[in-house]
């Protein structure tokens, strides 16, 4: 699979689907609550498409940069956060110095990079030292994923899907140098199904700013969120 043909499946995606593509606003806090960020610092996010994940860290306070391989999806970001530096780049060459950037977030995103540790090495060199990290990716261990993807074989190539176990993705990130803080299930399928559920009046008020509980135990999460620190 080569980067241009997964960039024009992006720039296809967000031409025709636009935000629906992604999660609604809300479900980005998360993500800022659990790298218990610290106002006035700066955040880089990393294939920050449209920039939903961008969008919210105005509400804390922070200064906002992001890349994505996909034109299209950067000019929306730049339509909507007139205040972020937000660039057409590739992961695996960012244009920033060393030891630049206080939080950084990868979401939904590493899966689909050609050159992973490439596109890690990147995050590890613009990252401060104490620098503090958040990923979310893909479970390969998920029952759904091993059959509908990988018998079914309903995988989206064009967009490079990929996934790895919960000790596959623990050893990259420490290969890279990543000290490995906290890893939680993803909340948001759970998030969903109670408000599906409040609607019709059984679950109200579902906090989407906390990790919700769950009956699986982590393994079978959908995806796996990694808070990691630089040392
Ligand atoms: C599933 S979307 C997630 C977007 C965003 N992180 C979010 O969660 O709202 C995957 C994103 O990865 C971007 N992407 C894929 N490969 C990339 C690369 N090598 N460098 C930068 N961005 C890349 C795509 O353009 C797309 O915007």
């Amino acid at each position: 699979m080569s980067q241009e043909t997964i960039t024009e499946w992006f720039n296809q995606t967000y031409a025709k689907r636009g935000l629906n593509y992604l999660r609604p606003k809300e479900a980005y806090y998360i993500f800022y609550e659990l790298l218990k960020v610290e106002k006035g610092k700066n955040i880089l996010d990393v294939a920050c498409g449209p920039g939903q994940m961008l969008s919210v860290a105005g509400d804390y306070q922070l200064k906002k940069f992001g890349i994505d391989i996909s034109a299209v999806a950067i000019e929306m970001a730049k339509q909507k956060l007139p205040d972020a530096d937000v660039r057409v780049a590739n992961a695996e060459d960012l244009p920033f110095e060393d030891n630049t950037f206080d939080y950084i977030s990868c979401l939904g995103s590493l899966e689909r990079m050609i050159n992973l540790e490439k596109a890690l090495q990147e995050q590890y060199r613009v990252a401060k030292t104490g620098a503090k990290m958040c990923y979310m990716v893909r479970n390969s261990d998920r029952a759904s994923w091993k059959i509908v993807k990988e018998k079914l074989g309903v995988i989206n190539k064009k967009g490079h899907q990929g996934a790895k176990s919960m000790k596959e993705w623990s050893n990259i990130f420490e290969k890279i140098g990543f000290t490995i803080d906290k890893i939680h299930h993803d909340q948001w399928p759970t998030v969903r199904w109670s408000r599906w559920m409040s609607l019709n009046g059984a679950l109200k008020n579902v906090n989407y700013k906390k990790i919700q509980p769950t009956m699986s135990n982590i393994e079978n999460a959908y995806e796996f969120i990694f808070i990691l620190s630089k040392p």
